[in-house]
């Protein structure tokens, strides 16, 4: 049942509270400070807010000095005090006009998170930036489903400036007009997806390569690198699919190929056999120093790697 809340206004986004100081938590809140709101971080492990900081003053000022930070070219100083570490998520979300919610991708984890905001934030827009579930999944155990939405970010923030907005099927139009505001005031590029869709935009597109790409491979077409080869001519792009799955880590690629398969509709769409021998075998990519290249020194980075003539791996 619809409170009153879903019909008032949508306040100006000033204050933001951003939930979970992860790989992601920590970079939102940055993007957000430097924007110049106020915003409140909280994290449920002791300690890993105050990391956050730390992060932000060590690894800040080379991103804002170097002309990528999003928001632009602010005081690194000033955008740290705008960050304040409250004890309690009830005190860092009571007063937020927008939360965002980046904990880890795990739907109870999320429930949870989303019936504790809907209590504890009255009248907020709440967002998620899970990077595969729709805000649908959240949507019954928030009071008023009218201010949830997806704002997916992306990582690093800096290279990737860019926003996913994506309604929950209840989002009030205005809320999402005032994701997308919100976005392009972080110095975002900005785009709405229409409806739902799983992956949203870009990790969709991206899924359907990754996907061909191991099909090429596993039906013995071709081999990884010459996939990336043609893929980098094509495209002028400095990696190709294998070289990028490596860097995201295979047992990563892994679950999201397995999240996909399993609301699959077309038979074809299942486990690749490469991947999963692959990850059997612990060669994960770059953070196990093997995977399709062998790292941190991959082949594709070399300049006759493009024009055929790698070294031999
Ligand atoms: N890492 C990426 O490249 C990326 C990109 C886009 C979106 N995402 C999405 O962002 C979300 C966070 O991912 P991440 O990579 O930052 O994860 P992470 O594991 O680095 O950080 C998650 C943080 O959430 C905290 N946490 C867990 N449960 C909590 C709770 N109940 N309350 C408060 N804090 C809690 C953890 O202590 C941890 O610090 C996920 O939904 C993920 O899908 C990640």
């Amino acid at each position: 049942m619809e409170r009153d809340d879903e019909r008032a206004p949508v306040a100006a986004i000033e204050r933001v509270a951003v939930v979970g100081a992860g790989t992601m938590g920590w970079q939102i809140a940055a993007l957000v400070a430097g924007s110049g709101r106020r915003v409140s971080l909280f994290d449920a492990l002791p300690g890993a807010a105050a990391r956050a900081v730390t992060r932000m003053r060590t690894e800040l000022p080379p991103v804002i000095a170097g002309g990528a930070f999003p928001p632009g070219q602010v005081d690194a100083d000033a955008l740290v005090a705008r960050v304040a570490l409250p004890d309690t998520l009830a005190a860092a979300v009571g007063d937020a006009d927008l939360v965002i919610e980046a904990v880890r991708e795990e739907i109870a984890t999320k429930r949870a998170v989303f019936a504790d905001l809907s209590r504890l934030a009255p009248g907020a827009m709440l967002a998620t930036n899970s990077s595969s579930l729709p805000s649908s999944v959240v949507a019954d155990v928030v009071d008023a489903p009218g201010r949830l939405l997806n704002l997916h970010f992306f990582s690093p923030v800096w290279e990737r400036p860019m926003l996913e907005v994506m309604g929950c099927g209840a989002t009030r139009p205005e809320v999402l007009s005032a994701g997308v505001a919100f976005g392009r005031s972080l110095g975002l590029v900005t785009a709405t997806v229409r409806g739902e869709s799983k992956g949203f935009i870009i990790n969709r597109i991206w899924r359907a390569v990754k996907r061909e790409s191991l099909r090429v491979v596993d039906e013995g077409h071709a081999d990884p690198e010459d996939v990336d080869r043609l893929w980098m001519n094509f495209f002028g792009t400095a990696s190709g699919p294998f070289g990028i799955m490596d860097m995201v880590g295979l047992d990563v690629v892994a679950d999201i190929e397995a999240s996909y398969i399993a609301v699959a509709t077309d038979p074809a769409d299942r486990e690749s056999p490469t991947l999963r021998r692959m990850v059997e075998a612990g060669r994960l990519g770059e953070k196990s120093g093997d995977g399709f290249y062998h790292h941190p020194d991959p082949a594709y980075r070399e300049p006759e790697f493009r024009r055929g003539k790698s070294r031999p791996e």
